[in-house]
């Protein structure tokens, strides 16, 4: 019997994969962009937080999906790449923004020759990720970060503890700079999603 669709991912991206037609949903993205719909509080957030820090070097969509965002922070003309590990998800990202460099990579593994000035991952990829590599993927995101790189992640504290996140982080050298409730900045309250930020330090 062959594997469910997903399952080299995790089992949580499999049952995600098993539930949404990656057509419809790409198509319904794609509606809402051209609506004039779409929120863009994540490449706010990271564009802000590049700029902050001087406005050069790359960004890494580290599990971009579909490129949704690193597709926004191109836009925007900030230089970026992206990596996900599942390959059906990436071609919609390759079709429609062939002009981005888009690694097919295991965040808990990766080598990529290239250094960044940030490592973002919204949409939920911390919780999307197979628990067992969540520190090996905060491990390999902080070592393609520059000295003084920043890691931006917002997860659902689902299955997962700030705690938890914290001690993955601390283990690779990033101290906590920035914690809010939203991509749109609110404090941090205490509530069960939470966007960090944490810096490498040297
Ligand atoms: C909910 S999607 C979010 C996609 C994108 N960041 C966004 O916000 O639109 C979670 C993504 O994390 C990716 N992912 C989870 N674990 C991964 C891993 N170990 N290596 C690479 N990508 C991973 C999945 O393949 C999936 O594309």
């Amino acid at each position: 019997m062959s594997e469910p669709v997903g399952a080299h991912v995790s089992e949580r991206w499999a049952h995600w994969r098993a539930r949404v037609d990656l057509s419809e949903y790409h198509s319904r993205w794609a509606r809402m962009e051209a609506a004039g719909q779409t929120a863009h509080g994540e490449a706010d957030l990271i564009e802000a937080l590049w700029s902050r820090a001087g406005g050069d070097g790359a960004v890494l969509d580290a599990g971009c999906g579909m490129g949704r965002v690193a597709i926004e922070l191109a836009r925007r003309g900030i230089p970026v790449e992206g990596a996900d590990l599942d390959d059906d998800l990436l071609a919609f990202a390759r079709n429609d923004a062939p002009h981005i460099t888009w690694h097919l990579a295991d965040l808990a593994t990766m080598q990529l020759a290239t250094r960044y000035s940030m490592v973002a991952m919204p949409g939920n990829v911390m919780i999307f990720c197979s628990p067992d590599v969540r520190a090996d993927v905060v491990e390999r995101a902080a070592a393609h970060l520059h000295p003084g790189g920043l890691l931006v992640a917002g997860f659902s504290l689902d299955g997962i503890t700030l705690d938890e996140y914290d001690r993955y982080c601390a283990a690779a050298s990033l101290t906590l700079a920035d914690r809010f409730a939203t991509w749109e900045r609110e404090p941090y309250d205490g509530g069960n999603y939470s966007v960090s930020v944490h810096r490498l330090v040297t």
